[in-house]
């Protein structure tokens, strides 16, 4: 398996390590494309790394083969002496070039001994390059080939593997190629898609991603070949790409082009100086706009790649926050295909929801479509799910999600039947008791600033609600125990299911936030110790004690991690939970669900909250799948008002 593993994620996205014999990719990464020829490589690797951070290249094998000094040196030297360079170094075959030039002189076998000589740190497949255009029939036939030296190349190679993925427009393909691939490589890359980027076909690419992510394998680094510039970055990485090569910020400085996330600028047509990094700070664009062409070009690829670098941070960033499906749309500003690349991939939510955290910190309403991200289209799945046993419903008006005016919502009719509240919001009509919840809990949209509280004077609800029922209405009377119990009930329901919401509910009492009137916990009504915790994300989470309750009354496997003798001790002690240590996981988990992490014999030894999904634990070799949020001898203590329940260290 591959040396690869996840550390951090926001869906589909990941932040990774690769381990290399030149030491790790932290990824998303971005490898510069670089020319073999030092003479034809106007900024050098070396200076990339010094002064831009870059870890780790990609330059092409085939090149260097193909031109007899080059391959002289390169067999000499090794890859890393010829590029002047002590980083990982992938090699390309030269698929591309081959297809581009329609001459094949070099053979599969020659090409991957060539880029074993040379010590490359990740050899790549001599593939065929399928185009968009290709028949069915040509690109099966294509990809059988590509599939058996695959199979050759992973006999041959103790080393690192990258197999791309052809396919041409395929879905089935695609797929097939994603798993054949997906059994050999350590990086598995996405290849046949340069005229897709290179004519913003992005919804096609988008195409193309959604059919080959769920097969390739998640223990494993994902390469998109091509994927050069900025703006497109965001969108690759909510596929899961984590290896982007450019040679964009050459190609576009050649013609005189300013790579940004936001778009291209033609550098000619600068007449402000927009950009004030620390080369323009040496230089101002506007100056460098009017050097000889010998000399502007290696600055403009020099910023092109810094702007490249930044882009990934930003995207690096994004996952950590879990804010990628916000800095994709953004970025989707760039050029309206992007925006229909977008489209396409929120049509694909069955691709993404296997991925899909149980939830972020916040939802922030880019743009009217983001109302149609993964996260809502689960949440609004299990609200059909939760609603539909309910009957009938008391719509409210549309209300600032005001937590404080909750209690004074009735939880009986007259007649002493139950009542179900459902209230509009901007994802539509949601049962009240489930407002505090991510993705609805925390959106931030236009809606809300529309109603903004200071409209409605105190007592308004009460009034509203006093309508709906046909009777007086007593403000002095004190409804906040009977809601916050069926609040408590419905958290339970949500996350439980009715039965076991209806046996355990009753054996807890809800405390609220003095300041905003939020329910932020659940304690044992008899010993009053803390059973759940409520996140920011209105997700009630159990304590150990409370993780105690759920072992007994549900089902052997539900909601359970069960952990490997070897590590239990551990786990009980609040330590980590690694993949290999894991025997078995409740499939009906997501990432971030909170789970009860168990010994062989269905002992309760701590809670925990995963980080992978269980489809992808056994595909993992290496790094953590779930941390330990409670255990036997944990505090657990309130967290801070304000502070977030979500973080790993929590
Ligand atoms: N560079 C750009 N596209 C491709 C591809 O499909 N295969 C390989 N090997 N290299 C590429
Ligand atoms: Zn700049």
């Amino acid at each position: 398996m591959a040396p690869f593993e996840i550390l951090e994620r926001d869906g589909l996205a990941r932040l990774g390590r690769l381990a290399t014999p030149h030491g790790p990719i932290e990824t998303p990464a971005l490898l510069p494309v670089v020319h073999p020829d030092p003479d034809r490589q106007p900024v050098a690797p070396a200076e990339m790394r010094r002064r831009l951070g870059i870890r780790a290249v990609i330059t092409s094998a085939y090149i260097a083969g193909r031109i007899p000094a080059l391959r002289a040196r390169a067999e000499q030297e090794g890859i890393h002496g010829l590029l002047a360079f002590d980083g990982p170094v992938m090699t390309d075959s030269g698929a591309f070039q081959q297809h581009a030039y329609g001459s094949v002189e070099v053979g599969p076998e020659e090409v991957l001994e060539f880029q074993e000589r040379i010590g490359s740190d990740i050899s790549t497949v001599l593939d065929i390059f399928t185009e968009p255009a290709a028949t069915h029939e040509e690109a099966e036939t294509a990809l059988r080939t590509t599939g058996e030296r695959g199979r050759w190349a992973r006999a041959r190679r103790t080393g690192l593997l990258a197999v791309p993925v052809q396919g041409g427009s395929y879905p089935d393909l695609r797929a097939r190629s994603a798993a054949e691939a997906s059994d050999l490589g350590d990086v598995l890359a996405v290849g046949g898609v340069v005229p897709l980027m290179e004519q913003y076909r992005f919804p096609e690419l988008a195409r193309v991603l959604a059919a080959v992510r769920p097969t390739l394998s998640p223990g494993a680094a994902i390469h998109l070949f091509g994927t050069g510039h900025p703006m497109v970055f965001a969108f690759a990485a909510l596929f899961g790409v984590d290896l982007f090569d450019s040679s964009a910020y050459l190609k576009f400085a050649r013609r005189g082009d300013l790579l940004f996330p936001e778009g291209t600028v033609a550098v000619d047509d600068l007449r402000e100086n927009t950009c004030h990094c620390f080369l323009c700070a040496e230089q101002p664009l506007t100056q460098v706009r009017t050097l000889p062409p010998r000399e502007r070009e290696p600055r403009l690829a020099f910023h092109n790649l810094l702007v490249s670098v930044e882009e990934v941070a930003r995207v690096r960033q994004a996952i950590r926050e879990g804010t990628l499906w916000e800095l994709a749309e953004r970025r989707a500003g760039a050029h309206p295909a992007l925006r229909a690349g977008l489209a396409s991939a929120r049509e694909r939510s069955d691709v993404f929801l296997p991925c899909e955290p149980e939830s972020r910190r916040a939802f922030r309403e880019v743009e009217s479509e983001s109302r149609r991200r993964p996260a809502v289209v689960r949440f609004l799945q299990k609200v059909r799910v939760y609603s539909a046993v309910r009957e009938p419903t008391h719509l409210l008006p549309r209300v600032p999600l005001r937590p404080e005016y909750l209690r004074f919502v009735p939880t009986l009719d007259s007649k002493g039947s139950e009542l179900h509240w459902v209230t509009a919001t901007p994802l539509g009509a949601i049962p009240l008791e489930l407002t505090d919840l991510y993705p609805v809990g925390p959106y931030l949209g236009e809606e809300d600033y529309a109603h903004p509280s200071h409209h409605h004077p105190p007592g308004w609800l009460s009034s509203v609600v006093f309508a709906e029922l046909g009777r007086d209405f007593d403000e002095d009377t004190d409804w906040t125990d009977a809601w916050t119990s069926r609040q408590i009930a419905g958290l339970l329901e949500w996350q439980y299911g009715p039965e076991l919401a209806a046996k355990i509910a009753p054996r807890f009492r809800g405390e609220r936030s003095p300041r905003t009137g939020r329910l932020r916990a659940f304690r044992f009504s008899d010993s009053g110790e803390f059973a759940f915790h409520v996140g920011t994300d209105g997700v009630a989470r159990p304590t150990f004690r409370g993780a105690g309750v759920l072992h007994g009354e549900l089902p052997v496997g539900h909601h359970r991690v069960v952990v490997d003798d070897d590590a239990a001790p551990f786990v009980k002690a609040g330590r980590s939970l690694f993949v290999h240590f894991v025997r078995a996981c409740d499939p009906a988990m997501v990432p971030g669900s909170s789970v009860l992490l168990v010994d062989r014999s269905d002992r309760l030894l701590a809670v925990g909250r995963l980080l992978l999904a269980p489809h992808e634990i056994p595909r993992l070799s290496r790094g953590v799948a779930a941390w330990v949020t409670s255990h036997e001898r944990s505090q657990d203590l309130l967290p801070a008002e304000g502070e977030t329940t979500l973080s790993k260290d929590a």
